[in-house]
C-alpha cells in the first residue's frame, strides 16, 4: 500500500502532466467540482488519497480512450465522419439522425441473395433514373462509393491551386495542392456575396458548398454563369452534399459549360451515409476518364438498391427534411435562450458560438454525459465555436439539460 507522501507525489505528477498534456482535461478538473475539495485538508488521510488518484487515473483513461477514437478537437476530416464506437447521442457529424427510409431497408435486403452477382457495370441503372431526375445525358456522370472518394479524385487531377470560401468542409484544406481562401465572416452571419470575391490568379479548382458545412446557410449561385465564362481555364466545384436540404441546384447547368462540376451524395438528405453512395456530374469528357479509370462496380448490390428505393420516394424524403429543419431551428432557439449565439442555417446543423466558454473544454464536458459535439478547429473564429447537428427532439431536449448543467459562463436571457 502507497503511504500518504507517495501518493501526494504521485497525485502532483499526474496532475502536471494532465496540464501539459491535456489543457482542456486540466482546465475542466480546475472549473468542476470534482478536484480535491478546497477544505481537502481534513481529508489528507490515505483512504481519500488513494481513492482520489484511483479517479483521477480513471479519468485520463477515459479521456484517452475517447480521443483516441474521436478526438472532437482534431482538424482531420475523419473526425467530420466517424463517431466510432461511440455510444451516446450524436450531435457532431452532420449525419442525418433518421434511418434509411422502410423502403430502402427492403429493397437493400432482397439485395443480398444475389449478391454473388456483380451489379451493372457504372452502376447503370442508378446512372439512368439520376440523369433522368436531373435532365442531362447519363454521359456526364460518375458514380461512386460516397462522394469523399471522388472529391479526392477531382482534387489529385484538379487540385493544384484551390480556392476555397472558408469555413468549410474540413477534407478540402487537407487534400488541396495548395490553397487560398476567402473567409466568411461571423459579423456577416456567414454570408457570402460570390460578386465580391476575386478568383485568384492561377486557381485550378474554385470551390462552393451549397448549403454550406459547417455553418449550414446556403450560397446564392447567381453571379456563377459569369465567373464559369470569365474563367475559362478554372474549373469551379459545387458541393452540394446538403442540397436536398435547401437551395437551388445548377447540376442542370453542367451540359452547357466546360468548367463546372457538381457533386452529390446519398450520405445527408437521403439517410444513407453507411450505404456509401455519391455522384459527381461533369463535362463529359472529364466523366469518362473518371470512369475508365474507376471501379466499373462501385456500388454493392444493397446500396445501389437503395439508393433507386430511396429516389422513388423523395416525397417522403422532402417531409423528413422539412421536419429535421423544424427540429433544428427548435433546437437554435432554445439555445439562444440560454444566451448562445446561433447563427442562419438551412440545414439540419447549425454554428453556435459559445463565447465566452471554450468549445472544446464545453465538448469534453458535453462527451462525458453522453454528447458527442464538435468544437470547431478553426484557427480564423474565435475559441467558442461548435457545429451542433440536430438529433431527434427528445435527444435535443436531453441535450439542453446537459447544456444547462455545464457551467457555461453565459446568461439566462427570456
Ligand atoms: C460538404 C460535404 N461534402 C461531401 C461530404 C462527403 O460525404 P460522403 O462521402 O458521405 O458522400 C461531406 C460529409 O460530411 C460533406 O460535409
Amino acid at each position: 500500500m502507497k503511504d500518504l507522501n507517495q501518493l501526494l507525489v504521485d497525485i502532483t505528477r499526474l496532475t502536471a502532466r494532465i496540464e501539459t498534456q491535456y489543457p482542456e482535461l486540466y482546465r475542466f478538473l480546475e472549473e468542476a467540482p470534482i478536484t480535491i475539495p478546497s477544505d481537502a485538508q481534513p481529508h489528507l488521510d490515505q483512504p481519500t488519497m488513494a481513492a482520489y488518484l484511483e479517479s483521477l487515473k480513471e479519468l485520463v483513461r477515459q479521456y484517452e480512450k475517447t480521443h483516441a477514437e474521436h478526438n472532437p478537437t482534431a482538424a482531420d476530416a475523419r473526425h467530420e465522419k466517424g463517431g466510432g464506437a461511440f455510444a451516446g447521442i450524436r450531435l457532431l457529424l452532420c449525419e442525418n439522425p433518421l434511418p434509411p427510409l422502410e423502403e430502402a431497408i427492403e429493397a437493400a435486403r432482397a439485395e443480398l441473395p444475389r449478391s454473388n452477382f456483380y451489379t451493372e457495370a457504372y452502376s447503370a441503372p442508378l446512372r439512368r433514373l439520376l440523369a433522368e431526375r436531373i435532365g442531362i445525358s447519363e454521359d456526364h456522370l460518375h458514380i461512386n462509393a460516397g462522394s469523399e472518394l471522388i472529391l479526392r479524385q477531382l482534387f489529385d487531377r484538379l487540385g493544384q491551386q484551390v480556392h476555397l470560401l472558408t469555413p468549410t468542409y474540413a477534407l478540402f484544406p487537407e487534400i488541396a495542392g495548395r490553397y487560398t481562401e476567402t473567409r466568411m465572416r461571423p459579423e456577416n452571419d456567414f454570408r457570402m456575396d460570390l460578386r465580391e470575391v476575386a478568383v485568384p490568379e492561377g486557381t485550378t479548382l474554385f470551390v462552393i458548398v451549397n448549403p454550406n458545412n459547417p455553418n449550414g446557410a446556403t450560397v446564392d449561385l447567381a453571379p456563377l454563369p459569369d465567373m464559369l465564362r470569365a474563367h475559362p481555364h478554372t474549373y469551379f466545384l459545387v458541393d452540394e452534399a446538403f442540397i436536398g436540404l435547401a437551395g437551388r441546384s445548377v447540376a442542370s447547368w453542367v451540359p452547357e459549360y466546360d468548367n463546372l462540376i457538381v457533386t452529390r451524395t446519398f450520405s445527408k438528405a437521403h439517410s444513407l451515409a453507411g450505404f456509401r453512395i455519391g455522384y459527381a456530374v461533369l463535362p463529359s469528357s472529364l466523366a469518362e476518364a473518371m470512369n475508365r479509370q474507376n471501379d466499373a462496380y462501385p456500388l454493392a448490390r444493397p446500396s445501389e438498391a437503395a439508393a433507386i428505393a430511396t429516389l422513388q420516394h423523395e416525397d417522403k424524403i422532402a417531409r423528413r427534411t422539412e421536419q429535421l429543419k423544424a427540429w433544428t431551428q427548435d433546437l437554435a432557439r432554445q439555445m439562444r435562450k440560454l444566451g448562445i449565439r446561433t447563427f442562419p442555417t438551412e440545414s439540419y446543423f447549425f454554428l453556435a458560438d459559445f463565447a465566452p466558454a471554450n468549445a472544446r473544454t464545453l465538448a469534453w464536458e458535453l462527451e462525458r454525459q453522453g454528447f458527442l459535439v464538435k468544437a470547431l478547429p478553426d484557427e480564423g473564429l474565435g475559441e467558442g465555436f461548435m457545429r451542433i447537428t440536430t438529433s431527434t427532439p427528445e435527444n435535443n431536449r436531453r441535450f439542453l439539460e446537459a447544456l444547462t448543467r455545464s457551467h457555461l459562463p453565459v446568461e439566462e436571457t427570456a
